[in-house]
């Protein structure tokens, strides 16, 4: 899958005026916020790419994070040491339009985003995630995300865990 779409930084070539994943708040972000936000090094936003063309059919965003140590289980902190929080990466925003959905670019897009985070040279614990609804929710579960504490639609993956994810 990731092999058939380009994955890259959002950049003014890239084609995003028809972009519809369903929802429009995502929708909107892209097409007014994404730039601005990259500007300011609020976010990054990576897009994918239709085959040979610049069309923007799916992207997410990244920014550093911090989760707070009570936020994790207790089987997860044990090992940890004791600092207020553990660093972690924000995948704040993923989308794939309405008329590639299913087709694994969900997943590429994830597992892309993983990849970028466990080649930083700044070290970062957990992917951390908010699913916008019980849909997403179900989604990153499906990918070994696990709930954090008091928040049942903030959750979370251990870059380690990513890391034999995606030897598989
Ligand atoms: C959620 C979303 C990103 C999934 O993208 P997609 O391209 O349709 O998903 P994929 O085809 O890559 O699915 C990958 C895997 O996840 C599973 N999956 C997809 N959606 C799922 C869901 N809602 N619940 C559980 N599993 C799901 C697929 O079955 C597939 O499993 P497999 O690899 O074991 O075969 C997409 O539906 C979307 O953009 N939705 C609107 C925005 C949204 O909800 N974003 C979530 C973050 S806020």
């Amino acid at each position: 899958m990731s092999a058939r779409y380009r994955i890259e930084e959002l950049n003014p070539q890239h084609d995003r005026a028809s972009f519809d994943c369903g929802s429009e708040p995502l929708d909107r972000y892209l097409k007014q916020q994404a730039t601005q936000d990259a500007r300011r090094r609020i976010t990054a936003c990576f897009v994918a790419l239709a085959p040979g063309s610049d069309v923007v059919v799916g992207y997410y965003t990244l920014a550093s994070a911090g989760v707070p140590l009570p936020e994790l289980p207790a089987e997860v902190t044990k090992k940890l040491p004791r600092y207020p929080s553990v660093p972690a990466v924000r995948m704040g925003r993923l989308a794939v339009a309405l008329k590639f959905a299913g087709q694994g670019l969900g997943g590429a897009l994830l597992a892309d985003a993983m990849t970028r985070a466990l080649r930083s040279e700044i070290a970062a614990f957990a992917l951390i995630v908010d699913a916008k609804d019980e849909n997403a929710v179900a989604f990153y579960r499906h990918h070994g995300f696990i709930a954090l504490q008091g928040d049942p639609r903030a959750l979370f993956l251990p870059l380690a865990t990513a890391k034999t994810f995606l030897k598989h």
